[in-house]
């Protein structure tokens, strides 16, 4: 083991150091304007899958995306991190969709679907044991276990994406007026494609009524 590359990560730093070199060529001004702000119209809340790259699936640069990544794409009401990134967003940034995208073979919603436990991570994994509760029936029709696996990655974005819609921030907004459309991905990491699941949420009607707030 050879401690001083484990302390320095040259080979990190030789590639940042191209990459910057290779900014600077395709735009001299790239760095000066993106130190001055950032304006992406997109919020991504995805897995932390090393796989599942969000600026890179998507084709989108440095500034165009704004990111949160947590261990499958959960967004539990009082997650306060993942709520004042939202926040951010929608308040200040202003972005006009958000994106929740699951991935199929992710490990988290995996590891949710089986008896024994992992340790801390379970309490966290618990929000994807209550999808599958709630969808119980439905997936418990299905033979095929990796037909239930996708199905539950599914599931979960939608549940996820409904709990984003659930919140304050994404209510005051549509209640005045902000355009706001929050879409339901999923990325396949077999083919490298997304699929939209077609469950976009762009205004309060859409909600079950006991999540609507009036609020202004
Ligand atoms: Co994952």
């Amino acid at each position: 083991m050879d401690l001083k590359k484990m302390k320095k990560l040259p080979l990190l730093f030789e590639n940042n150091r191209l990459w910057a070199k290779s900014q600077v060529e395709q735009n001299a001004s790239f760095f000066k304007d993106m130190a001055k702000v950032q304006d992406p119209n997109y919020l991504w809340i995805g897995c932390s899958d090393s796989r599942v790259p969000a600026n890179e699936i998507v084709g989108l640069a440095a500034g165009e995306l704004f990111v949160h990544r947590n261990v499958a794409n959960l967004f539990p009401h009082t997650d306060f991190s993942a709520l004042s990134v939202l926040e951010y967003a929608v308040d200040l940034l202003q972005v006009e969709h958000i994106i929740v995208c699951g991935h199929y073979g992710c490990g988290g919603v995996k590891a949710a679907m089986q008896e024994h436990g992992l340790g801390l991570v379970d309490n966290w994994l618990r929000h994807i044991r209550d999808v599958y509760d709630r969808f119980k029936e439905e997936l418990e029709k299905m033979e095929d276990p990796i037909d239930r696996f996708n199905r539950l990655v599914e599931l979960n974005v939608r549940q996820q994406l409904l709990n984003v819609c659930h919140t304050t921030i994404i209510q005051k907004a549509w209640a005045k007026g902000q355009p706001l459309c929050v879409h339901g991905w999923i990325y396949d990491l077999e083919s490298g494609f997304l699929k939209d699941l077609n469950c976009c949420v762009s205004n309060v009607a859409q909600l079950e009524k006991i999540y609507r707030l009036e609020i202004m």
